[in-house]
């Protein structure tokens, strides 16, 4: 059995810099494309900044056909920044992130009170806003202590492209159904796990990832919603690779590396829930449609030959630890 899907989009992705991103940036080049995450260190905050970021990544990815969606770390930017950015090629959006809720999210927003006039701005503009929705309370309420911030900046700012990154909840499903002006992302991991698997045996640091995956029936939400086709919920992976001594360690990084299996997985999960007519929405259309892209035009084909998904991904003394090491997942690409 074969599904060519077109143009799929990873509209979460961290390429990082440096060796890392050289290791990882192709393993994301059967994707046409992918909002790339500002959070390095220093964040990505300026323009030029980003255009050279850019130039990085496109010559990371070698020669794949590949359009880079790039965002700027939200820091309350003024409307000369506002309208620089927009101009800028290749940029996409503003990356809200509450200050210290993630890797290297120190310098995020601490009152949002204070980013009124940006978002107006950003509203009037039409420049997307894409959120990391925790709170800083107790780790399994986070998100859903973020709802009410969303509620707010939806009814505040009507006509605001305000994306709900990364949801974990039943909940936040809820309240995307509640305003048109939302729409959201989902990993595949919060598809497919709960808590349990990242601590309920034995402690599985490379499934650990912020938001921390959360109960079975958020879980179940989250896949069924995505099944049925549910127009503004999108597929970004939040692919977050860290070295494995920084996985494998008394402090263990939050993010979890599944850009080189996303699209053979998502086709075994659709396929298996007898799905499949809905993978394109998910993997591209609802994105283009929401966020009017018009991605490079490339086709992948994926078939139910088994993928073995490596043990580790290692170049230039880097070593990065996928879900799924060492095991094995029933669809693959077709090259
Ligand atoms: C991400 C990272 O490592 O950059 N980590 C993660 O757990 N998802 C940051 C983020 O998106 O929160
Ligand atoms: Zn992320």
């Amino acid at each position: 059995m074969e599904i060519t899907l077109h143009s799929p989009l990873d509209m979460h992705l961290h390429l990082r810099d440096g060796d890392m991103m050289n290791l990882v940036a192709p393993l994301s080049s059967d994707f046409a494309g992918a909002v790339i995450m500002p959070n390095l260190v220093p964040p990505v905050t300026a323009p030029g900044a980003m255009v050279a970021y850019g130039e990085r990544i496109d010559a990371a990815m070698g020669h794949a056909d590949f359009t880079r969606y790039m965002t700027l770390f939200f820091t309350k930017q003024t409307e000369q920044q506002l309208l620089i950015a927009k101009d800028t090629p290749g940029f996409f959006g503003f990356k809200l992130y509450p200050a210290g809720i993630t890797t290297n999210s120190e310098g995020g927003v601490s009152n949002l009170a204070d980013a009124e006039s940006t978002l107006k701005m950003m509203e009037e503009m039409d420049i997307p806003l894409l959120v990391h929705g925790e709170s800083h309370g107790f780790v399994m309420d986070r998100e859903a202590e973020f709802l009410s911030v969303y509620r707010t900046l939806a009814q505040k700012y009507p006509k605001l492209r305000l994306c709900m990154e990364h949801i974990t909840t039943a909940a936040a499903l809820e309240l995307l159904d509640e305003y048109e002006n939302l729409c959201a992302t989902v990993t595949l991991q919060h598809l497919i796990i709960t808590l349990d698997d990242v601590a309920g045996g034995a402690l599985k640091p490379h499934l650990f990832c912020k938001p921390i995956a959360k109960r079975p029936n958020d879980r179940d939400a989250l896949l069924q919603a995505a099944l049925n086709g549910h127009p503004r919920l999108m597929f970004g992976s939040d692919s977050a690779p860290h070295p494995r001594c920084n996985k494998e360690s008394c402090g263990c990084a939050a993010g979890v590396f599944t850009a080189p299996l996303a699209l053979p997985k998502l086709a075994e999960i659709f396929t298996r829930n007898n799905a499949i007519d809905k993978l394109q929405g998910f993997i591209s259309g609802n994105a283009c449609r929401i966020h009017k892209l018009t991605p490079t035009a490339k086709t992948v084909t994926l078939h139910d030959t088994p993928m073995a998904v490596p043990t580790a991904y290692r170049s230039n003394g880097q070593e990065v630890v996928p879900m799924y090491a060492g095991e094995e997942i029933s669809w693959s690409v077709k090259h």
